[in-house]
């Protein structure tokens, strides 16, 4: 695969063609916030975050760093008026879903994002869509998933699969950027384990 010049904030960097904008930028050392992207799984572009602005053939665009190819003479600019102001709202509508996880705290400080500009839905999910994939791609069991469409979509454990495999695995759970995956969880386990008044006399 050839190699390619590229311009990340006004610094020349040499990408592997193929390789995303997001991918560039970390191998140079220059930071996009990501909340739903994970080297080890298919790009997702799901959260929006790491929306950068790119400019190809004198034309400017707003693009999904974590999705979006190098090409040849591409301009990336990481932190323009319009992305941080993107990146603002998209952490105030994440809050209203999880105002406790500390690194949507941390990107509010730097975005200067409102906490309490939307009303608060407190599902804490903001639908990254890490659990999911996580369990799917790289652990093969789907003990996990998506369930209801539009404001209503929310995350949940697979009873009979959870039962079975969750309790050895719980690898996805330092993945939530939320912190709220161990709480669910536990939720399902409590749903689906015995209650200890349930565990015969002799087994206990
Ligand atoms: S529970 Fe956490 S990891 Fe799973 S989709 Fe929601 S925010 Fe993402
Ligand atoms: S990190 Fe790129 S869209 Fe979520």
């Amino acid at each position: 695969m050839g190699e390619i010049t590229i311009t990340i904030d006004g610094k020349e960097i040499k990408a592997a063609e193929g390789t995303t904008v997001l991918e560039a930028a970390k191998s140079a050392g220059i930071s996009i916030p990501t909340l739903c992207y994970d080297g080890r799984l298919e790009p997702y572009g799901g959260c929006r975050i790491c929306t950068v602005e790119v400019e190809t053939r004198g034309r400017k665009n707003l693009v999904v760093a974590c999705v979006y190819p190098v090409e040849k003479n591409l301009i990336v600019r990481t932190r323009t008026e319009k992305v941080d102001k993107i990146r603002k709202i998209l952490l105030e509508l994440f809050l209203a879903h999880a105002p406790d996880s500390p690194i949507l705290q941390e990107l509010a400080k730097e975005y200067g994002a409102d906490k309490d500009r939307f009303e608060k839905e407190t599902s804490f999910c903001i639908l990254c869509g890490l659990c999911v994939r996580y369990c799917a791609e790289i652990k093969k069991k789907n003990g996990v998933g998506f369930i209801d469409r539009g404001t209503r979509r929310e995350i949940s454990f697979i009873p009979e699969i959870a039962a079975k495999e969750c309790g050895k695995c719980k690898e996805c759970f330092p993945l939530c950027p939320t912190e709220a995956l161990q709480a669910a969880y536990v939720f399902t386990e409590a749903l689906t384990s015995p209650s200890p008044a349930a565990v015969p006399e002799s087994e206990k």
